[in-house]
């Protein structure tokens, strides 16, 4: 949605009749300016009554993950500040790194309601019907060494998972940074990287959670939101897991590292289960005992050996 839009959509979003000249006079527009926004806005599914006297009246809201709708329900410090809506992208991964190429600051999102290329990990694509989930990346500009990032994907995870159980579902972590709810996945998490051996120059949270739908008969098993019990807009699910992220890698930066790797053992469905872990050439069976404050998983082999997994694919055997 271009940038007038959202200013139009912002003096309508609180329900309450407002004239289109008061709304041209706050915004420096004409009134023609205004009806075409508010045009704009009708197509993308917005209901706004128009009536002689009165003006316009915000009457239904379609549920967007728009910039508008998700500051409602949060303020943010530097997470989300700036959130741009796309109606549909090859993947928001790939718009955020071009922006990010481009000198984009820390912060910014992207958002869609449908991806024709989204990426999921390890190569794979990750499917969503149109306006089914919640599909964003965030722009992240830490200042460290790529070496010392993995906590940060296990901390996206964390903050995902939080945000869930706060909206109302038990929400649990597979490792690395899968989020269930009673087994079957919600929550998808890509962290793209740029830099060099020792300077990162962004990093990209990509994340897509199954809020009305999920994808049905893939490798795994899948779930949303809706299914589980929680209706809520993806505004409202894109506010509660950027304020959560805030959170968290507000915390991180502190030094607060060990706090994060807490609570991801607090939420993990992976610890203490027997698991195979999917390496590139080669499959791992065996107990998985700990994460490092590295975010590498610990397992301990069937032959009693304890290999310690940097990357890789889990699957957990016993229920
Ligand atoms: C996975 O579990 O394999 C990670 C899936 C990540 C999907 C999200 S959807 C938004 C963002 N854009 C992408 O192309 N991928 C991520």
């Amino acid at each position: 949605m271009r940038d007038a839009t959202t200013q139009v959509l912002s003096k309508l979003i609180s329900g309450q009749a407002c004239s289109g000249e008061a709304i041209a006079r706050q915004l420096g527009i004409s009134r023609a300016a205004v009806w075409k926004h508010v045009t704009t806005l009708r197509t993308l599914g917005y209901e706004i009554d128009s009536r002689t006297g009165t003006g316009y009246t915000l009457t239904h809201i379609p549920d967007h993950p728009h910039a508008v709708l998700t500051h409602q329900y949060y303020v943010p410090v530097e997470l989300g500040k700036t959130i741009i809506y796309l109606p549909e992208c090859g993947s928001t991964n790939a718009e955020l790194r071009v922006r990010a190429e481009a000198g984009a600051p820390a912060g910014l999102v992207i958002t869609t309601d449908e991806q024709h290329a989204g990426r999921g990990r390890r190569g794979r694509t990750w499917t969503s019907a149109r306006g089914a989930a919640l599909l964003f990346s965030v722009l992240l500009r830490p200042q460290m060494p790529p070496g010392e990032l993995a906590g940060l994907t296990l901390l996206a995870g964390v903050a995902v998972a939080e945000a869930l159980r706060e909206l109302g579902v038990a929400a649990t972590l597979k490792w690395p940074n899968d989020v269930h709810i009673a087994g079957k996945k919600v929550c998808g998490i890509l962290a793209e990287l740029s830099g060099e051996l020792d300077y990162t120059s962004y990093v990209i949270l990509g994340i897509g959670v199954n809020v009305w739908d999920h994808p049905q008969g893939g490798e795994y098993l899948s779930t949303s939101l809706a299914a589980e019990g929680v209706r809520r807009s993806r505004a409202k699910v894109l506010a509660t897991i950027l304020a959560a992220l805030e959170t968290n890698i507000d915390l991180f930066r502190a030094g607060y590292q060990a706090t994060c790797l807490a609570k991801w053992r607090e939420f993990s469905a992976t610890l203490g289960r027997q698991v195979t872990v999917h390496g590139v050439t080669e499959s791992y069976t065996g107990l998985a005992r700990d994460v490092t404050a590295e975010g590498a998983l610990v397992v301990l082999l069937e032959d009693g050996q304890e290999k310690v997994f940097t990357a890789g694919d889990v699957t957990i055997r016993d229920k």
